[in-house]
């Protein structure tokens, strides 16, 4: 269904008798449809970013845009794409807040022959995706693997070090390869004893946080720090998925640790964590410019919509059940005290106020 935009301008000559006729500036604002963008919840910055920067540049480009954010609450997503489908959206975006909960729901988008493209995480188990677009997902857990593998300096020094783990929702594929991709690089330290684990919690589930909450991340930790070091044993590492998470972590060992302090991973650079960043207190962060990934979907997009193909770069990695997904996989970068400032505030990401 093709929507015109209700701003039609008759612009003809009110000579009477005349025909009226549109304009062409007119003729130039009709819409090229109606794309529907879900998101999971307004409580992480990053999913701000990514629902306003998709909106704005979508209707740079002509789009009519349905923006929806679900509080994380799978229910409430679901009804969000049923009415998206019901309101004739053309070509839906979704980052889901559950892989796994939205088979039936997008069954129905299918049928209406609406294509999905899976944002930023993968929707499993329903053939109905027809793209995915995200980061390199498995890049940002090898990054923070190997990052503390150079900065505990593991091919050189003795050790043992100690070390702790947090990953995000248990729900969310991305969480198979940020935490794979750092046990890859992590795991052969642990087995050879340079790395130890004290609270002995390096399982996935055993490192989960439900929906990436800050607040359960820290009453986790704080239970780590007071069964495991609080007879002065010290922390030098800890492996944390991703910001919300990380800032659990720091939350805790402010308030319960006096040790040496440890080397901390992220992801997303969040505002909230930048102090820690340029404070030390947390060493690095994965940068992923949602800007990139916004203005690729775009793309993807507009091509889906002139009855094209999306570009893709990766055909052979992520599976969601029922066969390989065409992905594009954006480049994530490591950001710590030293380039924050080349890649975050120079970059016009962030303003150097707002990192205050
Ligand atoms: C995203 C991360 C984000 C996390 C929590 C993941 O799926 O890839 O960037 O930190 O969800 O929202």
């Amino acid at each position: 269904m093709k929507r015109k935009m209700l701003a039609a301008v008759l612009c003809a000559s009110m000579v009477a008798g005349m025909v009226v006729v549109p304009s062409v500036a007119a003729q130039a604002e009709e819409s090229k449809g109606l794309i529907g963008v879900a998101m999971p919840t307004q409580d992480l910055q990053r999913w701000n970013q990514d629902g306003a920067n998709m909106k704005a540049e979508l209707e740079a480009k002509g789009y009519e845009v349905d923006l929806q954010y679900a509080g994380n609450d799978v229910a409430t997503q679901v009804s969000q794409i049923q009415n998206m489908i019901a309101n004739g959206d053309q070509l839906l975006v979704i980052a889901s807040i559950e892989g796994d909960s939205l088979g039936t729901v997008l069954a129905e988008a299918k049928e209406a022959g609406i294509p999905v493209i899976s944002y930023d995480r993968l929707i499993m188990n329903t053939d109905a995706v027809s793209y995915y677009a995200t980061f390199d997902n498995y890049l940002v857990g090898k990054t923070q693997g190997q990052f503390l593998v150079d900065a505990l300096d593991l091919e050189n020094a003795d050790g043992p070090f100690n070390i702790e783990f947090v990953t995000g929702d248990p729900g969310d594929n991305n969480v198979n390869f940020f935490f794979g991709g750092a046990m890859d690089v992590l795991q052969p330290y642990l087995d050879s004893g340079k790395l130890v684990c004290p609270s002995g919690q390096v399982t996935k589930e055993e490192v989960a946080t439900a929906n990436w909450a800050t607040e359960t991340a820290q009453s986790r930790f704080e239970n780590i720090l007071s069964s495991f070091y609080a007879d002065g044993t010290n922390l030098d590492a800890v492996l944390a998925s991703n910001d919300s998470t990380a800032l659990g972590v720091e939350n805790a060992l402010a308030a319960n640790y006096t040790g040496e302090y440890p080397i901390i991973t992220g992801q997303d650079c969040d505002i909230a964590n930048m102090p820690n960043i340029i404070n030390g207190k947390q060493a690095m962060s994965v940068f992923k410019d949602t800007r990139t990934l916004a203005s690729k979907v775009v793309e993807m997009v507009d091509a889906i919509m002139a009855g094209g193909e999306a570009p893709v770069n990766d055909t052979e990695t992520y599976d969601n059940g029922t066969g390989v997904i065409p992905s594009y996989l954006c480049e994530p970068v490591a950001v710590t005290v030293d380039n924050y400032k080349e890649m975050l505030v120079d970059s016009g990401y962030y303003t150097e106020d707002q990192l205050q």
